[in-house]
């Protein structure tokens, strides 16, 4: 299928050109043997194994099958890990490293069976790897890799990569491979729905309970289990004994379209973060895939950087006869990787309970960490022994080889628990929010995480992410509230997208006092323009100007100045409220305004419906009495006030119009002053 795709899509490649199946949400009750959460390369290759094994499992994904970060990966299939085999070597000791490395040869087999069992047309290619290095000191790290790796049985060999650029050394892994890893996974979801098991999506996991049987708490009905899976990337049922063995970073990747002969290969080099280079076929083609630019989760304030270092990378070493097109980037887009301090994924029964099992930590080998994790948890939820257990069990401590990663790591939690509450907010009004982005702003004394839309609508959260309390930061590339503590990210509405927190960020309530709408200019001036005007009508009709002009005229021209003087003032200001009127009208649509509450300037409106109402009632009251006075019937010498020689039928007409004047007036003022200065003040309710 070939997709035609905008100039730079954030969708990433996979999702542009892979049918996703859907499920629809779970509604009831229900009992099953395992319970899976999260529909991801992990849950539905073990919910696929369980099935297999005889189990009814119930796959339960918070939004769609894929939409986690292997809708994002770069789907290298490799046992060539980003923690050198040396270094596992250190941590693990040489016969754990030979288990690991054994259980990553297994995880690309049981890749290629399932592809060849289920049928699987998902672009699955078998290629070597290339570990490669543009630096001198790279030479050393990839002679000591060499040697680990030969000693644990894996086919490497240095040799000269098919790459466009000089490289100082590359040692190849044989026999690694690549996929399109979401035609993968619809296939897997395929085959795990139905015959006893089901997947049900858009359905949020909100509380896990061990015990016999267990328990999970999703939004829409609870599920009643002999084992629970928790394979949601990111685990969200532990706050505290697996989070501080992880951490959480962002990866960033961009297409390229190719011409010409693809390099078919992966490639990684030794700088740190490492890029990650492969390519992918459509059908109107190939694409280089490049991959890096990696930081720690909710800490770098330009993210947008990452891209642009990226095609930086790209230029030099890619020829643009190589490349097509004046702007050859195609998709960009991010996602999250988790890695653990001792560099292997926590794999089994989580710390502390019975019938709860994890997986995590796989940092940028996912596709073989994660269906190594689903072989080793269907093995152990089926009661088979497995030799991969012991090596990857959460509950393992290195205090030797990572106590110096684990104290690096973990320093952020309290770093950023306090010092980012103590930081000046970056807005101070919600006018400091532009569209589309997202701010922390401190408003009535109380810090808040603001979000206007690209329409100008604004919602308001709680910038205390709800895992374990740190603060929130915008993320414009991802347009997400991203943890620095533990890599937690919400969507700009608070909802979870990643990470350890299972709560949504909590809203707040705006209530704006001000007029908070970006109003066009030529809006607002024609919305003063014309208040000033009413105002003045008004204050010229009547504060005694309009009398001194009568006074003045009445020489010439008796009886009927005073009258007909004032209804031309009060016509006026009645034109000048109408335009103001229309151009409040005219605000009001062209731009919505708060989310949370809507009492945008409601005083301020009130107010002003208030005047333009009694305005209407005076300039009716003011043409009556004209009418009257041109019979004669109104005294010249009484002005505006109310004569003896007044009938009755003008007494009243002329005391409505006083009230109704004054009443006017005093609302005309407070709307002015209310709508006029310090646009965009909030405050809490
Ligand atoms: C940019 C990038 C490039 C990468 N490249 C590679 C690579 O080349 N090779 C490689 O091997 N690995 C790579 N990785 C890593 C790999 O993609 C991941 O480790 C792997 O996809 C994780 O799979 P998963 O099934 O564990 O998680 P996911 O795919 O994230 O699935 C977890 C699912 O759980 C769901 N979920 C979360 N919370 C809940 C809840 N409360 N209730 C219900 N459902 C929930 C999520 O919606 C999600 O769908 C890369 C990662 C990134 C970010
Ligand atoms: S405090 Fe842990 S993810 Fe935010």
């Amino acid at each position: 299928m070939h997709v035609q795709i905008p100039l730079v899509s954030t969708l990433s490649l996979w999702q542009s050109t892979a049918p996703l199946p859907g499920y629809g949400p779970l509604r009831s009750d229900i009992e099953v043997d395992v319970a899976v959460i999260g529909a991801g390369i992990t849950g539905l290759t073990a919910a696929l194994l369980l099935k297999r094994a005889g189990q009814r499992v119930a796959v339960l994904e918070a939004r769609t099958v894929g939409s986690g970060v292997t809708g994002f990966t770069t789907a290298h299939i490799t046992e060539a890990l980003d923690t050198r085999w040396f270094r596992l070597i250190k941590n693990f000791g040489r016969d754990g490293a030979g288990i690991a490395a054994r259980s990553q040869r297994a995880a690309i087999e049981r890749i290629s069976a399932l592809i060849a069992e289920e049928e699987i047309e998902c672009q699955f290619r078998r290629l070597p790897g290339w570990l490669f290095t543009e630096e001198d000191r790279g030479v050393i790290e990839l002679e000591q890799e060499a040697e680990t790796t030969r000693a644990l049985g894996l086919h490497v060999s240095f040799a000269e990569p098919p790459l466009p650029f000089p490289v100082k050394a590359a040692l190849r892994f044989d026999d690694q491979a690549q996929f399109q890893p979401l035609r993968y996974l619809a296939a897997l979801a395929t085959a795990v729905h139905g015959g006893g098991s089901f997947i049900a999506d858009r359905t949020r996991v909100v509380d896990v309970e061990d015990g016999e049987p267990c328990r999970v708490q999703t939004e829409g009905g609870t599920v009643v289990c002999r084992d629970i899976f928790v394979a949601t990337h990111s685990p969200v049922n532990d706050r505290l004994l697996l989070q501080t063995k992880l951490s959480q970073y962002r990866s960033y990747v961009v297409t390229v379209r190719g011409r010409g002969q693809s390099p078919a290969g992966l490639f990684w080099d030794t700088v740190d973060p490492y890029h990650y280079v492969r390519t992918a076929e459509d059908d109107g083609g190939w694409f280089l895939v490049v991959g890096g630019a990696d930081h720690k989760v909710g800490q770098n304030p330009d993210t947008v950087a990452a891209y642009r270092h990226l095609r930086d990378w790209i230029r030099p070493r890619f020829s643009t006869s190589m490349l097509q097109g004046k702007h050859p980037v195609e998709h960009e887009w991010s996602a999250q990787v988790v890695e653990t301090v001792d560099g292997l994924p926590y794999v089994g029964r989580n710390p502390t309970n019975g019938h709860v099992w994890v997986a995590t930590g796989y940092a940028g080998n996912g596709m073989t960490h994660g269906t190594m994790a689903a072989i080793l948890i269907s093995d152990l939820i089926c009661g088979r022994r497995n030799e991969w257990a012991d090596l990857y069990d959460p509950a393992r401590i290195k205090p030797v080889s990572s106590f110096k990663e684990w104290i690096r790591e973990n320093v952020d939690y309290p770093l950023h628990f306090v010092a980012d509450r103590l930081k000046r907010p970056a807005a101070r009004s919600v006018e400091d929010v532009p569209r589309g982005e997202g701010r922390i702003a401190e408003i009535a004394g109380e810090r808040l995480a603001l979000h206007r839309d690209e329409a100008g609508t604004l919602t308001a959260l709680s910038p205390v992410c709800t895992h374990m309390g740190c603060e929130v930061r915008w993320n414009p590339d991802a347009r997400s509230w991203d943890c620095p503590c533990h890599g937690g990210r919400f969507a700009p509405d608070g909802q979870v997208l990643d990470g350890p927190p299972i709560r949504p960020l909590r809203r707040k309530k705006l209530s704006i006092t001000e007029d908070v709408r970006k109003t066009d200019p030529s809006t607002a001036i024609v919305r003063r323009l014309g208040l000033a005007v009413a105002l003045g009508g008004m204050l010229f009709g009547k504060l005694g100007l309009d009398p001194a002009v009568a006074v003045i005229k009445r020489r010439r021209e008796r009886g009927r100045v005073v009258t007909q003087a004032w209804t031309r003032w009060t016509i006026l200001g009645a034109a000048g409220m109408m335009a103001a009127a229309l151009a409040r009208v005219r605000e009001n649509f062209a731009a919505p305004g708060c989310q949370g509450t809507r009492r945008v300037s409601l005083a301020a409106d009130t107010l002003f419906a208030i005047a333009c109402l009694t305005g209407a009632m005076n300039l009716v009251c003011g043409v009556l009495l004209t009418r009257t006075a041109k019979g004669g019937a109104v005294p010249i010498e009484t002005g505006l006030r109310s004569g003896p020689a007044m009938t009755l039928r003008q007494r009243r007409l002329h005391r409505t119009m006083v009230v109704g004047g004054w009443t006017q007036l005093a609302a005309l003022a407070g709307a002015l002053a209310l709508q006029s200065p310090s646009q965009g003040r909030a405050s809490l309710i």
